[in-house]
């Protein structure tokens, strides 16, 4: 691993230097220190692979792998690569299979990894084949540990990364079980986008709830999300994990919505149907945003529920994955309450489509000037939770624990 000659600004918590975004030693040690380090990567949703030989293949880091039904009751997550020549011998999104297999050389895996047949092993006719000490034993698929959290599947590269519920704190673990309880899940739709920017401008935008009140003329405008309304920023001991609470309010003119440029009192809804909000979950919040650190945003807006899933493509940007799901028991008028509601979001969403094109902006705007700081004293410069909307306690929690992950 290169060595990172960089030194974080003497207000430590109140700035943020633009080399983080743009270093490309620093994001090399992020994929190997974070990304492959103790840390829980999102995969899939269960209900995405059923059926035993379902699979799906995604990205975890820069790493593609396979997330697999390899039993009735167990899913493994394998690196897509051949253990014979590095292929990525799995090609498709998803589908089902009886085994794994490389058509290279045909290499042919179990569902779990383990090497089952490599052809002419033994030679042909007494020629060739591999030596006498080659055990397929030892020249499975990489596996990952894997845990199945009501509904979701995570995996880590490392052995040194907790049990999940011990990487999510105890705090986390009751915003997590709060919707995600043990029921099942069902897929709604995908959206995918490549957002042009670094990777943790996702984390950022969504433990920044300053902007959100500002940005976004929808929220703003029919009260999903608004700085007079009541709501929490909260983070985890250590820091990396975030979530946004708020309570939905009315279309309404006060001292608080009088000074924002995007509060437009006189827009209407020609289809007032997105907005058809259910109340659902235990508690008068409507809005709880998680982000688990480093690979996920966990989206509960009303009703409209979404895992974000982010994937890092270098410095300068990374891929974002939307997986709009349901309640398997859900009504068949819930479905499409849901369903009408993901509009707000994805890559054309009315709101996160601002997101997308801020992120853009950011990087175009620092990625000249490494040696630049950005502030995020809003709030001021303590890292702890809070209940109001007015700081950027969420992005100083993430620094924090990301200089000490990266030895910073
Ligand atoms: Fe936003």
């Amino acid at each position: 691993m290169n060595k990172i000659s960089r030194t974080w600004p003497s207000d430590a918590a109140g700035r943020v230097p633009y080399w983080v975004y743009s270093d490309p030693d620093v994001y090399a040690a992020e994929l190997e220190r974070i990304w492959y380090g103790p840390h829980w990567l999102y995969c899939a949703l269960e209900a995405e692979i059923p059926e035993v030989g379902d699979f799906k293949t995604t990205t975890l880091g820069e790493r593609p792998v396979i997330v697999v039904r390899s039993g009735p009751d167990e899913i493994s997550v394998v690196e897509n690569r051949c253990a014979h020549r590095g292929v990525k011998f799995c090609q498709a999104r998803k589908g089902h299979v009886k085994d794994l297999l490389c058509p290279y050389h045909q290499w042919n895996y179990s569902l779990r990894g383990d090497l089952q047949g490599a052809p002419f092993r033994r030679g042909v006719r007494g020629q060739g084949g591999m030596p006498s000490d080659f055990d397929p034993k030892n020249h499975g698929l990489r596996k990952l540990r894997v845990e199945v959290v009501n509904g979701l599947v995570w995996a880590t590269f490392s052995d040194a990364t907790p049990t999940f519920r011990e990487y999510l704190g105890e705090r986390f673990w009751q915003h997590y079980t709060r919707v995600y309880d043990g029921r099942k899940l069902a897929v709604l739709g995908y959206n995918r986008q490549h957002i042009p920017g670094n990777w943790k401008l996702m984390q950022e935008n969504i433990k920044d709830p300053y902007h959100a009140s500002l940005l976004h003329v929808f929220f703003v405008t029919f009260g999903l999300f608004r700085a007079d309304q009541k709501s929490a920023t909260e983070i985890d001991a250590t820091g990396r994990h975030g979530i946004l609470i708020s309570r939905k309010g009315d279309q309404e003119t006060n001292d608080v919505t009088a000074g924002m440029r995007n509060f437009k009192s006189d827009i209407r809804l020609a289809d007032p149907r997105i907005m058809d909000v259910v109340r659902e979950f235990p508690g008068e919040d409507t809005v709880g945003m998680i982000t688990v650190f480093p690979s996920v945003v966990l989206q509960q807006q009303i009703n409209s529920l979404t895992t974000r899933q982010i994937v890092p493509t270098g410095p300068d940007g990374f891929d974002f994955h939307w997986t709009h799901w349901c309640y398997a028991d859900d009504t068949p008028e819930m479905r499409l309450r849901r369903t009408r509601q993901a509009n707000l979001f994805g890559p054309a969403g009315f709101v996160s489509a601002d997101d997308g094109e801020i992120i853009e902006m950011s990087q175009q705007g620092f990625s000249h000037a490494p040696d630049e700081d950005a502030l995020v004293m809003m709030g001021g410069r303590e890292i702890e939770s809070v209940d109001h909307m007015v700081t950027e306690v969420g992005i100083r929690g993430m620094y924090r624990y990301w200089r000490e992950a990266m030895g910073l």
